[in-house]
């Protein structure tokens, strides 16, 4: 449902950049943001993701890719884009078709990411990978810490908030909302994460429970779910 929404949301934007967020740590982002893009290259668009979080790296891992090179390489001209970034093969799930996507990880940490990101190399940067995508999309660090998602904003389509259920409280989601669209971010959907079934109370609405109840456990498990956080039996997205 986020794949196809996602793909309503950007059908008419000249820039296919979509930054994944939220407004603290450990919400679920890295793990959103590597789902979805394997949702969507399996699809059939064509795929970059792009780990943004260069204070806490993460896609890589979830990919089974390296992060040796990346992002800190290109925009400190150590390195090509095309020296960096790496293919990583899918499952082919339903069709024989095999299916994959491209990745970019953050390379070499540096001590200042903000003003590293703030540079116009970073627009030039992702300028280059929306031209050869249909999306790309962009893990990042949470929006109150820290500033390096607020200054990556301007470079991106719209942004993705993930929202921890039962955690994160309301008020700070709406800060992190002000954030953004101050900053010219427009925000394309938010997702509630590790939502359970009892975090629906009696009288919510029938629809609600409904139309959760049908989702959940909907579908097949891969193997490797329940490290990515989305094993259909424990919490969902
Ligand atoms: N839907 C989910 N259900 C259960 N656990 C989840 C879910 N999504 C993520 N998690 C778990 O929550 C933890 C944080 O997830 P993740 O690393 O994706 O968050 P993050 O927002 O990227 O964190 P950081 O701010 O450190 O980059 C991980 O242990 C992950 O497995
Ligand atoms: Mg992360």
């Amino acid at each position: 449902m986020l794949r196809s929404n996602l793909l309503v949301a950007i059908s008419e934007l000249a820039n296919p950049s979509v930054i994944v967020t939220s407004a603290y740590a450990r919400e679920g982002k890295t793990s959103m943001c590597v789902n979805l893009a394997e949702s969507l290259a399996a699809a059939g668009p064509r795929v970059v993701l792009v780990d943004l979080d260069l204070r806490n790296p993460d896609s890589h891992r979830l990919l089974d890719a390296h992060n040796e090179v990346g992002v800190t390489d290109v925009l400190l001209e150590h390195r090509s884009l095309e020296e960096c970034l790496q293919y990583v093969e899918l499952p082919a799930v339903d069709t024989d078709r095999p299916a994959g996507m491209y990745f970019l990880g953050t390379g070499p940490q540096v001590s200042s990411p903000t003003e590293l990101l703030a540079t116009p190399r970073t627009g030039r940067l992702l300028g280059s990978l929306a031209a050869q995508a249909d999306i790309v999309l962009l893990d990042t660090p949470p929006v109150l810490p820290v500033a390096d998602t607020l200054v990556i904003g301007r470079f991106v389509a719209g942004a993705v908030l993930v929202v921890e259920a039962r955690r994160t409280p309301v008020p700070a989601v709406k800060r992190a909302k002000d954030a953004l669209t101050r900053n010219q971010t427009r925000l394309l959907g938010v997702v509630l994460n590790k939502f359970q079934a009892k975090d629906v109370t009696y009288g919510y609405g029938d629809s609600f429970g409904y139309g959760y109840g049908y989702g959940y456990g909907y579908g097949s498990r891969r193997p490797g779910d329940e490290a990515r956080g989305n094993g259909s039996d424990g919490p969902g997205t």
